[in-house]
C-alpha cells in the first residue's frame, strides 16, 4: 500500500497561490504567523514553508470549533479545512474560508520567534528556529534552488557528477589547515602506553577532513574528461571573518584538454548562469533581499551578467595596487597574496566589476598548479566580485611529469605520499583546469547577504559548533 494514502492530502500554499482555481475544498497545515480577532472572525496568518507568503485563514467564530481560536498563538501547528476564495481584502489574491481547524501542536507564549524584526546576531543564536523567520526561510529555499542550479548546469554540458570522499590522507592545498580525524583516545589517553602515533590509528596513517575535492577530482577528468564534484569541505583556518567557515560547500568542476583561459571561460559563463537561474526561479525569495537586506542587489546582479569579466595578470594588478592612493589597513607587498581588502579595492572602487586575476607567483599557490614558461609563475586565476573579494579559486594543473616532481621536491613534499597522484602523469597525462566555487559565497553575491554564517543552516566558525 503507498503510506501516503494513510495521511490526509495537504496542499502546499506555493501551489494554491500559483494555480489559478478557487471556490474548491483545500486542506493546509501549517505554522500561526500573526493571530487578528474582530467581533465576527478571525484573521490567521498560515505559513507553511513553501514560500514567502502566508495563507489568510478567515474563522467565523460561529463555526464548529471556532473556540480553539483562543488558545492559538504565534508558532502553534495547524491544520485547516476550508474553501479556497478569491480574496477580497487588497493584501493577498487568495484566502480559505475556514471549516475545520485542528490543533496539531500550541507552541508557549515563550516562543522566540514574535512578530518583531530580529537581529541576525540574535537569530543565530536560535539556529534551530531561524529558518521559520521569512528571511531565513528564502535563504535556505535559494540555497536549495542553487544546489539544483549546480547540477543543471553541468547536466546541460555533460559533465560526470563524482562524489569524491570527504576523508582523506593527503593536503591538497598544502597550507596544513585540516581537521584530523582520529579515533585515538585523547582525552583518556588510553593509547599512551606503546601507541605507535598513527600507525595505531583508524587507518594506520594520519587521516584529514578533505579541503578540497580536486585531487581526486584530476583522477577522474583524466578518465571521464569533463567531471564535477560538489561536496562538504573542510578547513581548519583560525580566521574569525565575515567570509570564512570552517565547514563550507565547494563546487569543483575539472576539465580535461582544457587551457586556463577556456577555464577561466566556464567560471564565468558558471556563475552568470546561477545568477540567472536565482532571478528567473527566486523572485519572491529575492525580492525580500532587494528590498530589505541590499537595495543595490539587482543593480549588482545585473552588472555581473551583463558585462565581461576583466582578465588581469598578477603583476599589472600588483602595479595598481601599488599605485593608488586608497588607504589599506594591510600593506600591498609584491609576491604575497593579495588581502580581501586589496581584492574588493579591485573589482569595487577601481574596475567595478568582477576582476579575474591570473598567473600568481609559484610561491604563494600550491603544488599542483602549471609553473609558466620563465618559472616564476603559475597558470592560476581566482575570480573576484564586488560585495565579497575571492569568489573562485583555480588553476591549469601540471601535467608534465617531470616538472611536477622536481616542484615536489622544491617545496619539500614527500612525493611517496602522492604516488597515484604522480602516476596520473605517466599515463597519458594531458592539459587539464578546473576552479573551485565557494557555494556559500556564491549565496552571499546572489543574496546580499553580508555575513556567510547567515547562508549555511548551522554554521561551524572557531569555537562554535552549537546544533
Ligand atoms: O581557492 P581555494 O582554496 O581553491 C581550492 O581549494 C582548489 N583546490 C579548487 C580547485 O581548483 N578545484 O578555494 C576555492 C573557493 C574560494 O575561492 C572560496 O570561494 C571558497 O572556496 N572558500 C571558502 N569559503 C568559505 N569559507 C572558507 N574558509 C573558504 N575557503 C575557501
Ligand atoms: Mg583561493
Amino acid at each position: 500500500m503507498n503510506i501516503k494514502q494513510k495521511d490526509q492530502k495537504r496542499t502546499k500554499i506555493l501551489n494554491l497561490i500559483n494555480n489559478k482555481q478557487t471556490d474548491k475544498q483545500v486542506l493546509i497545515k501549517g505554522w500561526i504567523r500573526t493571530k487578528r480577532d474582530s467581533k465576527k472572525f478571525s484573521f490567521l496568518e498560515v505559513n507553511d514553508g513553501s514560500c514567502i507568503s502566508n495563507m489568510q485563514i478567515i474563522v467565523d467564530n460561529t463555526i464548529k470549533d471556532a473556540s480553539i481560536i483562543n488558545s492559538l498563538t504565534t508558532g502553534s501547528a495547524v491544520s485547516i479545512t476550508g474553501q479556497l476564495v478569491e480574496s477580497k481584502g487588497g493584501k493577498q489574491a487568495k484566502e480559505i474560508i475556514a471549516e475545520k481547524i485542528e490543533v496539531i501542536s500550541l507552541a508557549p507564549q515563550s516562543y522566540p520567534l514574535q512578530k518583531k524584526r530580529h537581529s541576525d546576531e540574535f537569530l543565530r543564536t536560535i539556529a534551530h528556529l531561524r529558518p521559520r523567520t521569512n528571511k531565513y526561510g528564502a535563504v535556505f529555499r535559494i540555497r536549495s534552488e542553487l544546489s539544483f542550479a549546480v547540477h543543471k548546469f553541468f547536466k546541460e554540458r555533460g559533465f560526470v557528477y563524482v562524489h569524491t570522499p570527504v576523508l582523506t590522507g593527503s593536503d591538497c592545498e598544502g597550507a596544513g589547515e585540516m581537521f584530523k580525524v582520529t579515533t585515538l583516545d585523547f582525552i583518556n589517553k588510553k593509547f599512551i602506553e606503546n601507541c605507535r602515533g598513527y600507525d595505531d590509528d583508524f587507518f594506520g596513517k594520519q587521516a584529514n577532513l578533505t579541503v578540497s575535492g580536486q585531487l581526486s577530482a584530476e583522477m577522474f577528468a583524466l578518465a571521464l574528461g569533463d567531471v564535477y564534484t560538489f561536496g562538504p569541505t573542510f578547513r581548519a583556518e583560525n580566521s574569525n571573518t565575515s567570509r570564512h567557515v570552517a565547514e563550507f560547500w565547494m563546487v569543483e568542476p575539472e576539465m580535461a584538454f582544457c587551457g586556463l583561459h577556456s577555464n577561466m571561460d566556464i567560471a564565468e559563463i558558471f556563475i552568470k548562469y546561477l545568477i540567472n537561474h536565482i532571478i528567473e526561479n527566486c523572485k519572491e525569495d529575492l525580492n525580500l533581499f532587494a528590498k530589505f537586506v541590499n537595495k543595490n542587489l539587482m543593480q549588482t546582479l545585473d552588472s555581473i551578467t551583463s558585462q565581461d569579466f576583466l582578465r588581469i595578470p598578477y603583476n599589472n594588478a600588483l602595479d595598481i595596487l601599488l599605485k593608488t592612493k586608497n588607504k589599506f589597513e594591510f600593506e600591498v607587498k609584491a609576491g604575497h597574496d593579495f588581502c580581501s581588502e586589496h581584492e574588493r579595492y579591485l573589482t569595487e572602487k577601481h574596475f567595478k566589476k568582477p576582476v579575474i586575476i591570473f598567473d600568481y607567483p609559484k610561491e604563494i599557490k600550491p603544488f599542483y598548479m602549471r609553473i609558466n614558461d620563465g618559472n616564476k609563475t603559475v597558470a592560476a586565476m581566482d575570480i573576484l566580485v564586488p560585495g565579497i573579494g575571492e569568489i573562485v579559486g583555480g588553476s591549469q594543473r601540471e601535467e608534465r611529469l617531470d616538472v611536477l616532481e622536481k616542484r615536489f621536491d622544491e617545496m619539500g613534499i614527500n612525493k611517496d605520499e602522492y604516488w597515484w597522484y604522480i602516476d596520473s602523469r605517466r599515463f597519458g597525462s594531458v592539459e587539464h583546469s578546473g576552479f573551485g566555487l565557494g557555494f556559500e559565497r556564491m549565496l552571499m553575491l546572489v543574496t546580499g547577504v553580508s555575513n556567510i554564517r547567515d547562508v549555511i543552516p548551522f554554521p561551524r566558525t572557531p569555537k562554535n559548533i552549537e546544533f
